[in-house]
């Protein structure tokens, strides 16, 4: 096997391997190896695979072949050979359309993936997250609120419900412009729907047979509902910045808000964005941007809850540089090394995203594998990341080994991408580890850790859905 070339032109030169022919999970006739995988254990089920037939493993989903990959090197070469060589598997983007979604951002491909991403990088630039700074904290301000009553009141917080407010509430200003406060008023109809869609997404995208083609169930049905009225809401969205936007017309000239970005972008003519698009997108930020970043701060702090050496450090660096949240500032926030440290061995330990499926755009060859255009690939992120190989000690929490350097450093880094690689790579990693550091500097600084409860007292459990998150925590805080 070549160590380093991991992908290749398919050529004649050397004997190359077939999907078919590597080992993998003994499959059944016609379902292949389904019934082997259940939706909110996949990743675990994969992973299983990985450790008992190696780096690379074969398995069929009903008729449909498919590798498993798990050799972080190959992992890198794949997901940045695109937008050429791999895409998102096709099948996801029938999901979305028959959902009535137009692909945004995260599912378009080609001419019209380039042009909507620029859009959303203009958006999420480290420069506009800036000018949004005060906002963020404002949102945190809003969460300590929250936070301090519950604790006066010795109520456990349900980390999941809390989290996911304030990361809505942070997208919904710095996108579309528009004050959500889910943290203080309650219910917003946006958030309520896409909890109700999420799941879908995620068991429609998996399912073996498309029944919901056929035969629609009450869920099925319901789901309908919900996005009916998730895309009224969203057109209102759209109808408030265009009503905004003719009412103060410099808006166009500098946007204040990806929103009003894109929607300047699709007036232009031959811009190859419609008000379809922009829609979709729209969703696109709302979903990659919400469940992601709560439940990479849940697993935060469960894991440093359960690492005090670790807590007392990350506190520590908080009550000395960053005390007080009205005054936060970027700087601060930057010079916050230990706790990105341990933003950084949470996600390499528990990634809401861990695994990312992709689909050959043609033949190509990886490792020594002839892999012909169409063959689906699955990229299993959290195998290498939690081996002794490749991380020292490497089922432990020790931030530390983020802030080593020189030639003593055992760790390879490089097999940690929590926000994949590439061109396709996270457009919003900049303002999730913002997110995280002003939420967790907060906490920190504010309160003391009571307790981080699982509903058995034991282990929290994995759940994979829309993404990867720790089953029912709740959190105890005392104001210090
Ligand atoms: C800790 C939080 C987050 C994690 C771990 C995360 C992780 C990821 C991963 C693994 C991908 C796929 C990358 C690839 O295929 O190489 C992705 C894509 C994406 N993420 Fe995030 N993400 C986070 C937060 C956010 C936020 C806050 C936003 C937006 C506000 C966002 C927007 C997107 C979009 C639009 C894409 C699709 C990019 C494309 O296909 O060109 N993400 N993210």
């Amino acid at each position: 096997m070549p160590p380093l070339d991991h992908i290749a032109t398919p050529s004649n030169s050397r004997p190359l391997r077939q999907i078919r022919q590597l080992p993998g999970p003994r499959p059944l006739p016609f379902i292949g190896n389904s019934l082997q995988v259940k939706l909110p254990r996949i990743h675990l089920d994969m992973e299983g695979w990985a450790r008992r037939y190696g780096p690379f493993v074969r398995a069929w989903f009903g008729p449909q072949l498919m590798l498993v990959v798990s050799d972080s090197e190959a992992i890198a070469a794949i997901l940045r050979d695109r937008p050429d060589g791999f895409r998102r598997p096709l099948s996801s983007v029938i999901v979305a359309e028959e959902m009535g979604s137009q692909p945004g951002v995260f599912l378009a491909e080609g001419a019209a993936w380039r042009n909507q991403r620029r859009m959303v990088m203009a958006g999420m630039a480290p420069g506009a997250i800036k000018a949004y700074f005060p906002s963020l904290v404002t949102v945190a301000q809003r969460l300590q609120r929250r936070w301090a009553g519950a604790a006066a009141r010795g109520q456990a917080i349900n980390l999941d419900d809390d989290l996911k407010r304030y990361t809505v509430d942070i997208i919904a200003g710095l996108a579309f412009g528009t004050k959500v406060n889910t943290l203080e008023a309650g219910d917003d109809v946006i958030q309520r729907h896409l909890d109700a869609i999420l799941p879908a997404v995620a068991r429609r995208s998996l399912s073996l047979v498309p029944y919901w083609r056929y035969v629609k169930l009450p869920r099925d049905h319901r789901l309908d509902r919900d996005m009916a009225a998730l895309k009224l809401a969203i057109a209102d969205l759209i109808a408030q910045a265009r009503l905004r936007m003719t009412q103060d017309p410099s808006r166009r000239e500098r946007p204040p808000n990806l929103l009003e970005a894109m929607i300047v972008a699709a007036d232009e003519k031959d811009s190859g964005v419609n008000d379809g698009n922009v829609a979709g997108n729209v969703l696109t930020i709302l979903l990659a941007g919400e469940d992601t970043t709560a439940n990479t701060i849940s697993w935060m702090l469960y894991l440093l809850q359960r690492n005090p050496q670790a807590l007392a450090k990350a506190r520590e660096e908080v009550r000395r540089l960053a005390p007080d949240v009205s005054g936060y500032t970027i700087e601060q926030m930057d010079s916050l090394d230990y706790l990105g440290a341990c933003a950084s061995e949470a996600m390499r330990l528990k990634p809401v995203a861990p695994y990312i499926p992709l689909e050959a755009l043609r033949d190509t060859v990886i490792a020594d594998i002839a892999i012909p255009a169409g063959t689906m690939i699955c990229c299993l992120m959290r195998h290498d990341t939690v081996s002794d190989t490749h991380f020292a000690d490497a089922q432990a929490f020790k931030p530390e080994r983020w802030l080593a350097e020189g030639e003593h450093e055992t760790n390879n880094k490089r097999a940690a991408m929590p926000f994949g690689s590439g061109l396709r790579t996270c457009p919003g990693r900049y303002l999730a580890l913002l997110e995280i550091k002003i939420a967790m500097a907060m906490l920190l600084g504010s309160f003391d850790i009571a307790g981080i409860d699982t509903p058995d007292g034991g282990e929290a459990q994995e759940l994979m859905g829309f993404v990867m998150s720790p089953i029912g925590l709740s959190m105890r805080l005392s104001k210090s």
